[in-house]
């Protein structure tokens, strides 16, 4: 795999660790490095070994937004553009063929938040803080925060974070339902990865599907979503890892999935 100019990749066990490496601007998200978070997923996702991904910005801050440098002087064909490849890279996460848990120290604000919204899962050091402060800066959130920030929190919420462009603290984000975890900052990752091993240690098809499903059921009518689960509920009857499953519950011993 190539070094990433803002990547830092590890893979132990089976999990794999993306953490964000642009420290100077807090990790603020520029093209270059959502086309290497593209580039790095797509290796990945091939890589059966891993089993469940952790998205870090390192135990400083997560993603302090979007790049203001660069963004403060684009034509709006630029930032089509930009805006594009964010989508592309954030639904990538949210449809990733593997579970993604971000770990969260610091600020996550604007895009930052908004990456941490296409993770699956969210959790959070207590010095976690979150925004979407776009409204300060004259645009509104546009990598997805307008959708996918009420879908998290519900409208209430998300109407207050995004018309204010408050950032909030650790504690209120999990009241909110932001996060699901808050712990003291050195224990973040230990967390994080017994938690990614934890979900590596499930039927990867069935972690795959079931996440299909809850995110084909936030783009469909409740009876469409219903039916869709229905019938990949019966599909997973098809599968070894259906009947290790169950066995091993039979048997009473730990099951061994194996992804088929
Ligand atoms: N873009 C570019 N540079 C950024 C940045 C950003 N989003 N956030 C921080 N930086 C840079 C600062 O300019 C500063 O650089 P210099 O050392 O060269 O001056 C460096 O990172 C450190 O930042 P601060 O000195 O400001 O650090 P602080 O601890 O005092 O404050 C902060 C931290 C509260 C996060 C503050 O930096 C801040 O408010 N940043 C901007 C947050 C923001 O508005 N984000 C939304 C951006 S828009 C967006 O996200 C849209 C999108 O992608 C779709």
């Amino acid at each position: 795999m190539r070094e990433f100019k803002n990547l830092i990749y590890q893979n132990e066990d089976n999990i794999g660790i993306i953490t964000l490496n642009r420290p100077k601007v807090l990790n603020a998200t520029n093209s270059e490095l959502l086309k290497e978070l593209a580039e790095l997923l797509d290796e990945i996702s091939g890589d059966d070994k891993v089993r469940a991904l952790i998205l870090t910005g390192g135990e400083k801050v997560f993603v302090a937004g979007g790049d203001i440098q660069f963004m403060s002087q684009a034509a709006p064909l630029e930032m089509e553009k930009f805006i594009a490849l964010g989508h592309k890279v954030y639904d990538r996460i949210a449809n990733f063929n593997k579970p993604v848990i971000a770990a969260i120290f610091g600020m996550a604000l604007g895009g930052g938040c908004e990456l941490a919204l296409a993770c699956d899962i969210r959790i959070a050091a207590d010095n976690a803080k979150f925004g979407q402060p776009e409204i300060n800066l004259g645009i509104i959130p546009g990598a997805g925060g307008t959708q996918r920030l009420s879908r998290v929190v519900g409208p209430g919420w998300a109407n207050y974070l995004i018309m204010t462009g408050r950032i909030i603290k650790a504690d209120l984000a999990l009241k909110i339902g932001l996060v699901t975890e808050i712990l003291p900052a050195g224990q973040l990752m230990t967390r994080a990865r017994e938690l990614a091993l934890e979900l590596a240690a499930k039927s990867p098809v069935a972690m795959r599907l079931a996440k299909s499903c809850i995110n084909n059921g936030a783009n469909s009518s409740l009876s469409s979503g219903l039916l869709y689960e229905q019938k990949v509920w019966a599909l997973l009857f098809a599968t070894e890892d259906q009947k290790e499953g169950m066995n091993a519950f039979l048997e009473k011993r730990k099951p061994e999935f194996k992804g088929k």
